[in-house]
C-alpha cells in the first residue's frame, strides 16, 4: 500500500479550485479554506467536501447538518490564507464582506455561492467526506478562480 505523504506527494502537483466553507449554527460562525469540493451527481444535484476529523470545524459542521461554501475568486486569496490559518473564529470573521445566506454566511466577490444540506457522512480515514444535497446555486462578479498548486494559489 502507498503511503499518506506519496499521496500527497503527487496530489499537491494536481491543481484543486479553492472555496470557503461556512456553517452558522445558531449564530456560531465558523469558515474553513477547503480544495475538497467536488461536484458529485447533477440529477440529483449533489456536492461533496472532505473535511479533517481534527478540523477545528468539523463538529460544527456535522451538528449543523448544511452549509454553504463560496467558490472563490483570484482576487481572494488573501481569504482562503486567513480561514486556512487556523485562526478563533471572531477572527476569521473579522473584517471580512459577507451577506446571509439560506445557511450560513456568503463571501461577497467570489466567483460562486452553493448552499447544501448533509445527507450522508461517509467515513474517509483522517477525514470525513460529507455528501450533501445542493439546496441552491449563484453566479458571482469574479471572472477568474483561485487555485492552488504546490502550496501556491494561482489564477485561472
Ligand atoms: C488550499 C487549501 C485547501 C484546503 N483544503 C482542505 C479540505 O478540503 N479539507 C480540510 O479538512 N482541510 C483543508 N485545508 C486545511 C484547512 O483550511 C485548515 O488549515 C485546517 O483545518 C487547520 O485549521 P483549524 O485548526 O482551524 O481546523 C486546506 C488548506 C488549504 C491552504
Amino acid at each position: 500500500m502507498a503511503t499518506g505523504e506519496e499521496l500527497r506527494g503527487l496530489m499537491r502537483l494536481w491543481p484543486h479550485g479553492v472555496s470557503i466553507l461556512s456553517i452558522d449554527v445558531e449564530g456560531d460562525r465558523m469558515g474553513v479554506t477547503v480544495s475538497s469540493l467536488v461536484s458529485l451527481s447533477l440529477e440529483p444535484p449533489l456536492v461533496g467536501v472532505s473535511i479533517g476529523k481534527d478540523a477545528s470545524c468539523y463538529e460544527l459542521l456535522r451538528s449543523a447538518g448544511r452549509f454553504a461554501v463560496s467558490l472563490l475568486g483570484a482576487e481572494q486569496e488573501e481569504l482562503a490564507r486567513r480561514f486556512a490559518a487556523g485562526y478563533p473564529p471572531i477572527v476569521h470573521w473579522q473584517g471580512v464582506p459577507t451577506r446571509e445566506g439560506a445557511v450560513a454566511p456568503l463571501i461577497e466577490g467570489a466567483l460562486g455561492w452553493i448552499e447544501a444540506e448533509t445527507h450522508t457522512e461517509a467515513d474517509a480515514g483522517d477525514h470525513t467526506f460529507f455528501i450533501a444535497d445542493v439546496l441552491s446555486i449563484e453566479h458571482g462578479p469574479s471572472h477568474h478562480a483561485l487555485v492552488y498548486r504546490e502550496s501556491t494559489y494561482h489564477s485561472v
